[in-house]
């Protein structure tokens, strides 16, 4: 055995984690007790001492304390925070109303932390390759004060809702320096126990397996433990609803002021979200993300449709530029949107909005060759998984499925086909509106793909791979990584339908999850809701898809939710029950 370092004796390591832990970002609760000149010297000391690329210290400190200095920087963060909160989807808005998101003049000190990426010349070591390493010194900086003002009883907020120039400006800062943080500190009534945006709702710790990666990225392990993948993680996380939860909410349901069953089918919705949170009243359903999930498919080259591939391209610019239909049903019903190329036959542009997560470019001509290898299908599987394990992270309560992708119903018809053995004839559809001889040879392709492929559909990798779309693919993980976050995921028409039965075969519990938002046009979609028992919400001959059949039910999932947890009982109310 080697003689280890113990390191530092153990209640003084104690302390280090604890002051690792319960260091927080500080919003509310400040008292106006002026910070001893010693003790901000301590912290800045401590500030001072971080590590910094080529040893270069590029911060400075700026102390600020006068009043109406603060007053005006205050009013610039002021205007920021309106502007944010005018492009925010109404739930978020809402919720964003309640948050306090600077202390400037309510705490007695301010410091400023810039950067000089210039300082220490041209040779300074590390900062040659990496220019941004000079940034993440500065910030290191930042973690350090932060650390010793927690020890000193002292609280920090960050405030990052300044147009940075401006800000430089207030504070006569010279063109070479950029501003790193802005830090309001003062001394608290109490430190929360966890960050305020996780007791808001607003956003979720991430796990710490999700965060660590066996030698390689994708191989999630924590030491010690065996890698585990996060398709066979979520597969083995989903279980089915709770039955004492879907009893409360039923006895619920029977005692609210109305008569019994007279809610329909959101009784059933109700009783379903308590199974799924594992409580009653449930959680409600909001705020809510669609998941815009667009591909290309090799099977277009068969002439499956009328439209031009390039049309999928195009309709991620138009759902980022905010003009599709899913765009204006979600402002309608305050959901977000987030296009994810999964696989689009382009080289997309970065721009907010858009998550990057290309598998291919397309997939390929299933009537010729598997349309995607069993790797890429589990890659788009695992894209699925964390997309949604992100957006619940950032505080999503419910995910709602949109695809696009040209020729994507002829893809959705092969795998709907090969799940629940249902005829080429029945399952295929027309969808975006084909003419007799185009609709035929759709069948044709469909019956061709499935005579070369001989599905199993025990084996869901293989179908997914055969007959592919990458959307489909990765909407089944969506599903799934909804499934066992135990957060509701609305469905919406064919091609949702033609991933969820990819999911339930990964994962048959995965249905516990799932709520059928409406039943398209797609004659392949009605032979998918009744193979998976799901009652669709809304029946309005819709087959758009890009997720607006799923929208317009986030409305009736919500509403069902709230009238369980917000409705009066006959025994509360004091009205008479039915003898
Ligand atoms: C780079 C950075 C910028 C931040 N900007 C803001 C901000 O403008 N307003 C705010 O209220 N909090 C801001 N925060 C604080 C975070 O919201 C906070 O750190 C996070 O919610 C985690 O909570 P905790 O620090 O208490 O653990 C910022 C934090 C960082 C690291």
């Amino acid at each position: 055995m080697t003689d280890r370092d113990p390191g530092y004796p153990a209640g003084q390591r104690d302390a280090v984690y604890r002051v690792i832990a319960e260091r927080r970002d500080v919003r509310q609760g400040f008292r106006p007790d002026p910070v001893p000149a010693d003790v901000l010297g301590r912290v800045l000391t401590a500030a001072h001492q971080a590590p910094s690329v080529g040893f270069s210290q590029p911060w400075d400190f700026i102390v600020i304390t006068d009043l109406a200095r603060r007053e005006r920087i205050a009013a610039l963060a002021r205007r920021n925070r309106d502007e944010f909160a005018a492009g925010l989807p109404g739930a978020r808005a809402r919720s964003f109303d309640s948050l306090k998101i600077e202390s400037i003049t309510d705490t007695p000190v301010n410091i400023v932390v810039s950067c000089d990426r210039t300082r220490g010349g041209r040779h300074t070591l590390g900062r040659h390759t990496q220019p941004r390493t000079a940034d993440f010194s500065s910030v290191l900086a930042v973690a350090n004060l932060w650390l010793a003002a927690r020890a000193e009883g002292l609280g920090v907020g960050w405030v990052s809702f300044f147009d940075e120039r401006e800000l430089a400006a207030e504070l006569g800062l010279p063109a070479h320096l950029e501003v790193i943080a802005y830090l309001c500190v003062g001394y608290v009534r109490q430190f929360a126990s966890e960050p305020e945006l996780a007791t808001a709702g607003w956003a979720r710790r991430r796990p710490l397996s999700w965060a660590v990666h066996a030698e390689e990225y994708g191989h999630r392990g924590l030491p010690g433990e065996e890698a585990v993948d996060p398709l066979t993680e979520v597969i083995a996380a989903i279980a089915p609803l709770d039955a004492d939860a879907m009893t409360a909410a039923r006895e619920r349901q029977d005692r609210m002021t109305k008569p019994r069953g007279s809610l329909g089918v959101l009784e059933e919705v109700s009783v379903q979200l308590a199974g799924l949170a594992g409580r009653c009243p449930p959680p409600l359903p909001e705020p809510a993300c669609v998941a815009v999930f667009a591909a290309d498919h090799g099977v277009h080259a068969q002439g499956v449709t009328p439209w031009p591939q390039e049309v999928t391209a195009q309709m991620v610019a138009n759902f980022l530029a905010g003009g599709a239909v899913v765009n204006t049903f979600a402002a309608q019903v305050g959901a977000e949107v987030t296009v994810v190329d999964i696989g689009v036959a382009a080289e997309l542009e970065p721009v907010p909005g858009l998550l990057p997560r290309k598998i291919a470019m397309g997939t390929a001509d299933f009537t010729e060759g598997p349309a995607m290898t069993r790797d890429q299908a589990v890659a788009a599987l695992t894209a699925g998984i964390e997309i949604a394990r992100d957006l619940v992270a950032a505080g999503n309560r419910c995910l709602v499925t949109g695809d696009m992708g040209i020729a994507n119903t002829t893809a959705s018809a092969a795998l709907i086909c090969a799940f629940t053995g249902a005829d080429p004839a029945e399952a295929t559809g027309r969808g975006t509106g084909i003419d007799a001889a185009m609709y035929a040879r759709k069948i044709e392709v469909v019956c061709r793909g499935l005579a070369r492929h001989r599905p199993d559909p025990a084996d869901p990798v293989g179908v997914l791979a055969a007959f592919g779309g990458f959307e489909h693919a990765a909407l089944a993980g969506f599903i799934l990584g909804a499934a066992a976050l135990r957060v509701p995921v609305i469905l919406d028409g064919v091609i949702a339908g033609a991933a969820a039965l990819a999911a339930v075969a990964l994962a048959p519990d995965a249905i516990a999850a799932c709520v059928a938002g409406h039943r398209s046009a797609e004659p392949g979609h009605a032979v998918t809701l009744s193979y998976l028992g799901l009652r669709p919400l809304v029946d309005l001959g819709l087959r758009l898809g890009e997720g607006t059949g799923a929208v317009l039910a986030l409305p009736l999932v919500q509403s069902a939710a709230r009238a369980l947890r917000d409705v009066a009982t006959f025994d509360s109310a004091g009205v008479a029950d039915k003898t």
